[in-house]
C-alpha cells in the first residue's frame, strides 16, 4: 500500500506522504481507500466461490471513522456492533439493522432490549440473559456466542475462545440455551463464535468451522432447531513482519465451506448463510500513521523518540505488537534504534530494535498496518489531543477527522 518512487519518497496512493505531513502536521493516520475496497473485493471473491449464501459485517470497533464505515456500507456489508456506540454510528450510516449483528459483553438486560427494539439480530454472550431480556422485549430472532474450548489469536491478549476466554458460555451447555430460547417462543435462530484475532492459518478456520458444526449439529438436531446463520466470528489475520505472509483466503474458504456443508447436511441445520464479521483484514493494511522524528539519544541504549507514542498507538506497549516503520529518508547509513514516544511509562516503546537510516530531527517515521485498532484504541493520556485522520483516494486527499486541541479537552472538563 506504501510504495516509494523513484526518488525514493514514500506514496500512499498517488500522494507523497511529505506533502501530507507538511499540510496536516504529524501524528496524523492516513488510510487508502482503493486498498480497503480491494480488501473487501478479495473477501467477496473467495467466499462467491465456495458459499452459496454469506454475509459480511464489518466489525465496526476495528475502525469506526464514519468516512471509513460508509464505504463499508457502500460496498453492502452489515455492522458487527459490540455496544450501543457501535449501533449508534451504524444507524446513522444508514446500515440495515436486521443485515447486523451485536455482539456485547456482560451487558445490561435494558441495554439488550433497547438494541433489540431496533431491529438488530441479538448474539448473546450469556443465555442466563434471556428470561429477564424476554421480560421486557422478547426478540424475534436469537443468536447465542458459543465458546467452542479453544482459540488462537496473534498474542494471548487477543484468543477470545478457550477455558481462559470471557466470552460467551460454554459450549456443553448449547442444547440447554436453545431450549431455553425455544421455551421462551423464540423460533429464528443463528449460532456464533469468535475465538481470536490475527490469525493467517487458514486450516485453523476450518477446525473451528467443523467444531461448531459439531456442536450445533449434537445439541440442535435433537431441539428440531433448522439454523438461518453460522457465524465464525472475524479473526483473519494481516501480515505486520517482514516473515509473515497474506492469508490465502481461498484455501481458507474452500477449507471452511468443505467443514460447513458436510455439518448441515449430517445434521440437518435447514439452509443457513454463512456469516463472516473481519475487521482486521478489511482495513488493518490499508493505515499508516505517520510521525516525526522529535529527539535521538543515546544512553544504555540508542533511542529515537516519535511523536506518536502509545497514547496515539497503543498496540506496541499493550501487545508488545510489531508494525514495520519506514523512514522517508535517503540516507545510506543504517544504524540501530529503539524507537520511542513521549509518554511518561517505559512501556511507551516499540520493543524490537531497528535497523534504519540514520534518524535526524525532523524525520517522518511511517508506521505501517494501522488501519485496524490504531486510532481507536488512542487515548488522552498525558493529557494529548488525539491526532487526525485522513483518507486518501488517489491524488485526493480528505480530512476525515480533524486534529484536537487542548482546548477541545478543556471544553469538555468544563473546568
Ligand atoms: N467479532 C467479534 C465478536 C470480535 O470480538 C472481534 C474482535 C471481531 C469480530 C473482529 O476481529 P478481527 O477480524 O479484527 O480479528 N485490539 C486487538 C484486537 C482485538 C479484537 C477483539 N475482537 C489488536 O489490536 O490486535
Amino acid at each position: 500500500m506504501i510504495l516509494r518512487d523513484k526518488n525514493k519518497n514514500l506514496l500512499i496512493e498517488e500522494t507523497q506522504i511529505s506533502e501530507l505531513a507538511k499540510q496536516f502536521g504529524t501524528p496524523i493516520y492516513a488510510y487508502s481507500e482503493k486498498q480497503i475496497r480491494k480488501n473487501i473485493q478479495s473477501l467477496k471473491t473467495s467466499l462467491s466461490k465456495h458459499f452459496e449464501k454469506f454475509q459480511i459485517l464489518y466489525a465496526i470497533k476495528a475502525n469506526s471513522n464514519p468516512h471509513i464505515l460508509r464505504i463499508f456500507q457502500e460496498e453492502g456489508l452489515g455492522a458487527d456492533c459490540s455496544c450501543e456506540g457501535e449501533i449508534f454510528i451504524a444507524e446513522k450510516l444508514g446500515f440495515s439493522m436486521k443485515d447486523s449483528i451485536y455482539t456485547a459483553n456482560y451487558q445490561l438486560e435494558e441495554d439488550l432490549a433497547r438494541a433489540s427494539q431496533k431491529g438488530i439480530i441479538l448474539n448473546l454472550d450469556d443465555y442466563n440473559q434471556l428470561d429477564e431480556l424476554c421480560k421486557i422485549s422478547k426478540p424475534e430472532i436469537i443468536s447465542f456466542r458459543i465458546n467452542p474450548g479453544i482459540g488462537r489469536g496473534g498474542f494471548e491478549g487477543i484468543v477470545t475462545g478457550g477455558t481462559d476466554a470471557k466470552f460467551g458460555f460454554p459450549y456443553e451447555e448449547t442444547e440447554k440455551a436453545y431450549r431455553k430460547a425455544l421455551d421462551l417462543g423464540i423460533k429464528r435462530f443463528g449460532i456464533h463464535m469468535m475465538t481470536g484475532s490475527n490469525n493467517l492459518e487458514p486450516f485453523y478456520f476450518a477446525e473451528i468451522t467443523q467444531k461448531i458444526m459439531t456442536i450445533a449439529g449434537e445439541s440442535l438436531s435433537k431441539l428440531g432447531i433448522q439454523l438461518e446463520f453460522v457465524d465464525i466470528g472475524g479473526g483473519f489475520g494481516i501480515p505486520y513482519t517482514e516473515n509473515e505472509s497474506e492469508i490465502d483466503l481461498d484455501l481458507t474458504f474452500k477449507l471452511t465451506s468443505d467443514a460447513f456443508y458436510e455439518g448441515v447436511k449430517k445434521y440437518s441445520l435447514g439452509n443457513p448463510k454463512l456469516i463472516v464479521e473481519p475487521g482486521r483484514f478489511l482495513v488493518g493494511n490499508a493505515g499508516v500513521l505517520i510521525s516525526q522524528v522529535t529527539h535521538v539519544k543515546q544512553t544504555y541504549k540508542r533511542f529515537a523518540g516519535l511523536d506518536a507514542g502509545m497514547s496515539t498507538l497503543l498496540r506496541p506497549s499493550l501487545y508488545e505488537a510489531y508494525h514495520k516503520i519506514l523512514i522517508d529518508r535517503k540516507s545510506e547509513q543504517n544504524e540501530k534504534y529503539f524507537l520511542t514516544g513521549q509518554i511518561c511509562e517505559n512501556s511507551d516503546i516499540h520493543p524490537q530494535e531497528r535497523e534504519m537510516p540514520n534518524l535526524e530531527q525532523g524525520d517522518l517515521a511511517v508506521i505501517t498496518d494501522v488501519g485496524a485498532y490504531g486510532f481507536v484504541m488512542s487515548s488522552h493520556y498525558n493529557h494529548r489531543p488525539k491526532p487526525a485522520e485522513i483518507l486518501v483516494s488517489g491524488k485526493n486527499v480528505k480530512l476525515i477527522r480533524r486534529a484536537e486541541t487542548l482546548e477541545d479537552i478543556w471544553q469538555k472538563i468544563e473546568a
